[in-house]
């Protein structure tokens, strides 16, 4: 099973690139970039990701985050991801990033954005991984910052496909930042929104309603209320679901108790994805199969969860069919 996992053709559409840093990388960049780490070496600092809830971890995640500096960090952090994901069969990625988290310490979109594109068009001939950003603005910050994030952004508008919104979820509903994916909107961005991750069933809704979000990040919270499952299912939404997080973050006291297949079984176009994997103990084979044991799946929910992953892509109608293609060709193999 988990070698028929690594070899299914998958596509990844919740995936914080900054939830990538490995230890070993925030070692490699402290010491390149002369920033101390509070942490001994690798082993303390993977003692440290035991978190109780999610402003537990982005704690840590954003105080990592801190020895990303220059173009080439950029650059090594996205070719890590996509070079090991080549070994997946990883075919289409989604990737967020967190531009507040760079531009609060004074690191420029350019640096940034250089550095993720040089590793993409690399990813993409090396490999024919194909790759698409997404910006997300901070939900902890105003509505003003994330607008003023919109207008720094507008240069790059050509190498960003949609926006989102992550971060502290509790108290930072949706709402608060409709200007911002209007105008979005207006420069022809796409829309997905976290919500229902921790926050109640409503921030869903205002995900949907308020900003427009064509995808739901985790949307675990819609189990609560009848009339929204029913909505998601009837209007194919999807959801972009993240078994080992949930469990790390205690959404979920254990994988057996997730609601993926509930969900699934109820109509709602569920897909599979990793978060941030270097902090939650596994990349996309290793949530796939993790779900696969505690809940029981087959390989046709399998095929089926790689399946609604790419219809959930915003890919065009071509490059949909030939990854469904090559799903239907491994598949039957
Ligand atoms: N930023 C990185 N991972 C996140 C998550 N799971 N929820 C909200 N914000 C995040
Ligand atoms: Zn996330």
């Amino acid at each position: 099973m988990e070698a028929f996992i690594r070899g299914l053709p998958k596509v990844e559409l919740h995936l914080h690139i900054e939830g990538t840093l490995e230890p070993e990388m925030m070692f490699e960049l402290a010491a390149r970039n002369g920033i101390e780490l509070p942490f001994a070496d690798v082993e303390a600092v993977r003692a440290a990701y035991e978190f109780t809830d999610l402003q537990s971890f982005l704690d840590i995640y954003y105080q990592g985050a801190a020895v990303l500096q220059t173009e080439q960090d950029f650059y090594d952090l996205m070719w890590a991801y996509l070079e090991r994901m080549a070994g997946e069969n990883l075919r289409h990625a989604e990737i967020f990033f967190d531009p507040q988290t760079h531009t609060e310490r004074g690191i420029p979109f350019e640096v940034f954005m250089g550095g993720f594109a040089r590793a993409r068009a690399d990813a993409e001939e090396r490999f024919g991984i194909s790759t698409m950003l997404i910006m997300c603005f901070l939900r902890h910050l105003s509505g003003d910052d994330a607008v003023a994030t919109m207008r720094e952004a507008m240069p790059f508008a050509g190498q960003i496909t949609a926006v989102g919104l992550d971060s502290g979820e509790r108290g930072n509903p949706p709402e608060r930042f409709a200007e911002a994916y209007a105008m979005a909107s207006a420069a022809g961005l796409r829309a997905v929104a976290h919500a229902g991750e921790e926050g109640p069933p409503a921030y869903i809704t205002g995900a949907l309603d308020v900003l427009g979000a064509e995808r739901i990040d985790h949307g675990v919270a819609c189990e609560q209320d009848d009339a929204l499952v029913a909505r998601l299912a009837d209007e194919g939404i999807p959801l972009t679901m993240c078994p080992l997080s949930n469990v790390k973050l205690r959404v979920f006291g254990r994988l057996e108790e997730h609601n993926l297949k509930r969900l699934m079984d109820r109509g709602v176009k569920v897909t599979v994805n990793s978060d941030d994997p270097a902090y939650f103990g596994g990349y996309l084979s290793e949530n796939y199969a993790a779900l696969q044991r505690a809940l029981g799946l087959t390989r046709d929910d399998l095929v089926a969860l790689a399946r609604n992953g790419i219809e959930a892509t915003f890919l065009d109608g071509g490059a949909k069919q030939r990854l469904l293609g090559e799903l239907d060709d491994y598949s039957a193999a």
